[in-house]
């Protein structure tokens, strides 16, 4: 029995579902039962009636799912795979906004540590955040962790005072605009498609931003046959299934994210057939965690 047969046979048994976000490799990808976006994932893990979800991506992911689904075990096929802007935001300096403004919401991407939303009002995903901050009744906004989704926002929400972060993604705050320019010099009939994690001056040079999610939904819409891509390189696997006839080109085939392929099909086999690596989140943290997360899946829908 090949490792995806037996991972589908252990599923069936153990009443288990795999979820997978867009950056995890394509094999894993391949045996998924879910595939999406921080936001889609996160329903999908509320939502689902399995008795097990493994959740390939990284931890703040994981942790999410058992914020949200608490009856359920939620089984990590690498502990380590963990996301490096989920810590960028210090708990001191939330507690010194909340004194410096009266109104302040504290917005937490979902990027971030279970111990981080417990400190925020609501969280959002970069497929929600403009909508979220928009319609929240406070004026000033302290959106953490990451300074280039919440200078985006800012941007796009300019009735709003929202005060930025200094948290950021390393793969996607390295792309860099000579880059754009070099692919575009090279795929001139291409359309450039952005990440909001990116910096403002490659944001500058899209035709689109959006989620990873939002990326995808552009290019089915798109009546175009060519896109560069700047965003993690694992969404190209859902990019080439919706749109076959399509070229699409990395911007730069440097930008992966590392613990995103951590996650291997021989793990998720041994998680699957283990029960270990489960996510645990006490449950003081989670009923504290619990209220932003809820909060965004009401307020996004
Ligand atoms: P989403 O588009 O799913 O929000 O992905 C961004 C990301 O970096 C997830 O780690
Ligand atoms: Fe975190 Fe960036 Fe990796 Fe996403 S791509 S998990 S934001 S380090």
């Amino acid at each position: 029995m090949s490792v995806a047969e037996e991972i589908f046979k252990l599923k069936k048994e153990k009443n288990a579902v795999i979820l997978a976000h867009y950056y995890v490799s394509d094999e894993v990808q391949e045996i998924a039962d879910y595939i999406g976006d921080s936001f889609y994932l996160s329903k999908v893990a509320k939502n689902t009636d399995a008795d097990i979800i493994v959740f390939c991506g990284v931890s703040f992911m994981g942790e999410s799912a058992a914020i949200l689904n608490p009856d359920k075990k939620v089984l990590m096929p690498d502990m380590t795979a963990d996301c490096a802007m989920a810590h960028m935001a210090d708990i001191n300096n939330i507690k010194k906004m909340r004194e410096e403004y009266d109104d302040l919401a504290v917005v937490c991407y979902i990027n971030s540590t279970a111990e981080i939303k417990t400190y925020s009002d609501v969280c959002v995903t970069s497929a929600n955040a403009v909508k979220i901050v928009k319609n929240l009744p406070n004026r000033n906004i302290f959106f953490i962790p990451d300074g280039n989704l919440g200078r985006y926002v800012k941007e796009q929400v300019p009735e709003k005072n929202v005060i930025l972060n200094k948290g950021y993604c390393p793969i996607h705050a390295a792309m860099t605009k000579e880059e754009v320019i070099k692919a575009k010099e090279k795929y001139p009939h291409a359309k450039f498609l952005v990440h909001p994690e990116c910096a403002k001056e490659v944001l500058d040079e899209a035709d689109y931003t959006g989620s990873t999610s939002g990326i995808i939904d552009f290019v089915e819409a798109d009546g175009g046959s060519e896109y560069i891509i700047g965003t993690e390189a694992g969404v190209i696997y859902e990019l080439r299934k919706r749109k076959p006839s399509a070229k699409f080109h990395l911007l730069s085939d440097g930008h992966i994210c590392k613990d995103m392929k951590l996650v291997t099909l021989d793990k998720v086999l041994k998680v699957l057939k283990n029960e270990d690596n489960e996510l645990m989140v006490t449950e003081e943290l989670r009923k504290a965690a619990l209220a932003p997360l809820e909060r965004m899946l009401e307020l996004a829908k």
